[in-house]
């Protein structure tokens, strides 16, 4: 073994200048152009500004402005902030615990006037106003200067002294995408305030004060997208959620945008975008990718936001708790009938409600065809009762609704009623099999032979009572009878087909990706003629679904042509 080293006689631990420390605290505050952008627009809002305007050059390599209409600062403020841990939202440690300010550590402006060429000119109310000019952490200036309350902040040559890091900066594109997107998630944070973007003299976007939410996300998500978003708004134990989740038939696999506030504060998260995708399970084809902006809102103590340099990640302290209630929360919003997808502008209407006033007596669902499936949850009076129905191509259901016109897909419908009474069975009692008066024999191929074995607890509980019978034939002693005229071997035979060839191979839940192609094969089919009782049945136990407006492959169940809509074409309005 190598003797240590000896310890030199001089001393090697000493205090690092303020320069120094200044520019190793900005090599984690401020890692490009974007992150300027985000502090100083931070301190904007931190500030109370109604309006921020931000322009950069180069994509931020050059220059950065940020103008606020805020609060401002006097001469001695000024000074004092641009000294590292000088801060005016934190005073002690327990204050770190619920603050409400996006700043607390008095590092930003230090850390960036140390790294670039930095002018600030600001004012508060009583009048005159300040200029300090920076260079690379060197105060070279302070002089009065004239403007309005509120605060201006110029960064230009970023990184001019570490030139190691100026080297690690992007195309000028891709910085200035960069810096665009830190703008947009703040203005999604704060849309009672205005905000402009500009970039190389072209402005990017502009927002005016005093939108609501919804408002906010239709001018910088963009219409297309932002009619795909259903609202959400939820509560459990500690947690409230609010914001907008996208219709799964309208998710694809790609050019998503997910954006997460915690007490108004963005953070970056993939388990809690997992969680909710959790929520759309069954409602959403695999692969598919929605969009989504969450806000909670928790207790002061639930959540660390002191745990990442640049703040863009939190901690909290029941994480299984908030993973459950945003699952909760999405499933919550799908589940309602205004999660129906609308033709035509804008959003869906409310609810596809019938016109007519709902029927006191309770109806009979499926009795007399069910054989003795496990009935839906209870129905006060049928909601449909005095609605006329009628079906178009032996395949649509369409009828009056208070919002418009309301057409159902009837094999979609049929199928996500058979998928949660299948998903029921599975992992409850089981249904009760109608016993054939001949039993039937089935060949199969080999695989299908192995696909019956591989399922048949499921089978069973979904009601086909199947033996084995040398080589590849089954007998099939009891069947399953989910609605009038069904046709149970043929579906049968499509099913055993479906699982040995690994249809809904996406689907990770082994049960939902039977109860999903179980339904498919046993609902009805597009081309069935449905006798009006058929409908209204269909109808009746499609509504106490608990995710009635989507099928097992992420298309849409109902469509509604909203009135507005109609009256829209007709030039009623
Ligand atoms: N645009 C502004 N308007 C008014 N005051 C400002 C503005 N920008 C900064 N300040 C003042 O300067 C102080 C220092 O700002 P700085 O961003 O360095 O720290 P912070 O915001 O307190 O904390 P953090 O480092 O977490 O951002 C702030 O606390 C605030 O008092
Ligand atoms: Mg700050």
């Amino acid at each position: 073994m190598p003797a240590p080293p000896r310890a030199p006689a001089t001393r090697r631990v000493q205090l690092l200048p303020d320069a120094v420390a200044d520019q190793i605290a900005a090599g984690e505050v401020v890692e490009r152009p974007a992150s300027v952008v985000k502090e100083l627009v931070e301190n904007s809002l931190d500030a109370g500004a109604r309006h921020v305007r931000v322009e950069i050059e180069n994509g931020g390599k050059t220059s950065i402005g940020v103008s606020d209409d805020g609060a401002g600062m006097g001469r001695d403020d000024a000074v004092l902030a641009l000294d590292r841990h000088a801060t005016s939202k934190l005073h002690v440690l327990a204050d770190l615990v619920g603050i409400a300010t996006f700043g607390f550590r008095g590092e930003a402006l230090p850390a960036i006037a140390s790294v670039s060429r930095f002018t600030l000119q600001t004012a508060d109310e009583a009048g005159e106003g300040t200029e300090i000019g920076v260079t690379g952490g060197r105060v070279e200036r302070v002089a009065p200067c004239a403007r309005q309350r509120g605060t201006t902040v110029h960064v230009r040559g970023l990184f001019f002294n570490v030139p190691a890091r100026r080297k690690f900066l992007r195309s000028a594109s891709s910085e200035t995408r960069a810096c665009h997107d830190a703008m947009v998630t703040l203005a999604l944070a704060h849309p009672e305030a205005g905000f402009e973007f500009h970039a190389d003299q072209v402005c990017r976007f502009q927002v005016p004060a005093g939108q609501t939410l919804s408002e906010r996300l239709r001018a910088l998500w963009g219409r297309e997208l932002s009619d795909t978003l259903l609202p959400l708004a939820f509560a459990a134990g500690a947690f409230r959620l609010s914001g907008f989740v996208q219709r799964p038939a309208d998710a694809r696999p790609t050019g998503r945008r997910t954006q997460l506030f915690v007490n108004g504060r963005p953070f970056r998260d993939a388990f809690l975008v997992r969680a909710a995708e959790a929520g759309y399970r069954s409602a959403i084809a695999p692969g598919d990718r929605p969009s989504m902006l969450l806000r909670l809102e928790v207790q002061p103590g639930e959540v660390d936001v002191n745990v990442h340099p640049a703040k863009l990640e939190v901690r909290f302290r029941d994480r299984i708790g908030l993973e459950r209630t945003v699952e909760d929360a999405v499933r919550h919003a799908l589940g309602g009938l205004e999660a129906s997808a609308a033709l035509g502008a804008g959003p869906a209407a409310e609810f596809p409600r019938p016109m007519a006033e709902p029927a006191a007596e309770a109806i009979d669902l499926f009795a007399a065809d069910e054989g003795g499936h496990a009935a839906p949850p209870a129905l006060a009076g049928d909601p449909l009762a005095g609605v006329p129905l009628m079906q178009v191509f032996d395949t649509y259901i369409v009828y009056p609704a208070e919002q418009g016109v309301v057409i159902v897909d009837q094999h979609s419908a049929h199928e996500r009623v058979l998928f949660e009474t299948a998903m029921r069975e599975l992992t409850g009692q089981g249904s009760a099999a109608q016993r054939l008066l001949m039993p039937e024999t089935v060949d199969l191929t080999d695989e299908e032979r192995d696909a019956v074995e591989a399922h048949g607890e499921q089978l069973s509980r979904v009601g086909f009572e199947v033996e084995a019978f040398g080589g590849r034939s089954v007998v099939v002693h009891a069947v399953p009878s989910p609605r009038a005229r069904f046709d149970a071997l043929a579906c049968f035979r499509e099913l055993v087909a479906d699982l040995a060839r690994g249809r809904f191979g996406g689907w990770a839940n082994r049960l939902e990706r039977f109860a999903a192609t179980y339904a498919c094969r046993a609902a009805v089919k597009a081309g069935d003629r449905l006798s009006e009782r058929e409908m209204r049945e269909l109808l009746a136990r499609l509504f106490t679904c608990e995710l009635p407006p989507h099928d097992v492959h992420g298309r849409s169940t109902i469509v509604q042509l909203p009135l507005e809509e109609l009256e829209r074409r007709f030039g009623r309005r």
